[in-house]
């Protein structure tokens, strides 16, 4: 049976933005599969949304796992016959006390390799669907422009491999925008602001409810929004 309704992945959506991004995209009609990599997390993620009237499902994605990534297409074809939304969230930050080699490998693993892998295991049901929209969840730390500047960032928030992990992830956006030229998806980065996550600390500024608010929209764009873009709350961001 086809879904008329729009279906969105999301990955790393046991908690945190991830989480957030699901509960607004199934406020809107969305049908939403939550991925998280360990299904002792995810499950009661998606029994969470579910209580909230939200059409919400869980599947296993350890991204950075190549046989999880490659079941993708068959579960999305076979339960729902469409995929409509991407959002690439799953992410690390492990710079903080000193980045190991380990460190950076995870890093680039999770931030970099996988979405690309993600989003081309999953082309061919996003470019089938009528409006198929790319979310890759970067970050301002990712902007060479904003690092290079040291009145804008602090010393304290250089990250070796995080910000150099999200300027890649950026790369690969403007890659995925010249590559899907022509077709009906849009591909674009989203920087949700500093907020308050496991990631983003108690010190953040930012509710996730309001963090959740760029990717929200991008995954949404109407016909004539943007493609191969950074944003942040409407606002085009310098790369
Ligand atoms: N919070 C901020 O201020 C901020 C700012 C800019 C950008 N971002 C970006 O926003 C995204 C979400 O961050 P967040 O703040 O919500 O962080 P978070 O609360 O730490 O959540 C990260 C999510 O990613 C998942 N994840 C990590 N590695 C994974 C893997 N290998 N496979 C599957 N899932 C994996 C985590 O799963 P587990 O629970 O299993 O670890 C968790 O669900 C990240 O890409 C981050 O870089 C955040």
């Amino acid at each position: 049976m086809a879904y008329d309704n729009k279906v969105a992945l999301i990955t790393g959506a046991n908690k945190g933005l991830g989480l957030e991004i699901a509960r607004q995209l199934g406020k809107q009609g969305v049908t939403v599969v939550l991925s998280a990599r360990d299904a002792a997390k995810g499950e009661p993620a998606v029994a969470i949304l579910k209580s909230e009237g939200i059409d919400a499902h869980f599947v296993k994605l350890e991204v950075t796992e190549e046989a999880d990534v490659d079941a993708l297409p068959g579960y999305f074809g076979e339960k729902f016959g469409r995929l409509d939304i991407l959002v690439n969230n799953a992410g690390v930050e492990r710079d903080r006390g000193g980045i190991t080699r380990e460190g950076f490998r995870e890093t680039y693993e999770t931030n970099v390799i996988a979405p690309y892998f993600v989003t081309q295991a999953l082309l061919p049901l996003l470019k089938a669907a009528p409006a198929g929209r790319i979310v890759n969840h970067s970050s301002i730390l990712g902007s060479l422009t904003v690092i290079g500047a040291p009145d804008q960032v602090a010393a304290e928030w250089l990250g070796a491999a995080y910000s150099s992990s999200k300027a890649a992830l950026n790369m690969l956006t403007v890659i995925q925008m010249r590559q899907l030229a022509g077709t009906n998806v849009k591909v674009n980065a989203a920087h949700p602001g500093w907020v308050k996550t496991d990631l983003g600390g108690d010190g953040a500024q930012l509710e996730v409810t309001d963090g959740a608010k760029t990717a929200v929209e991008l995954a949404l764009l109407p016909e004539d929004g943007p493609t191969g873009g950074y944003f942040h709350g409407g606002e085009t961001l310098p790369w």
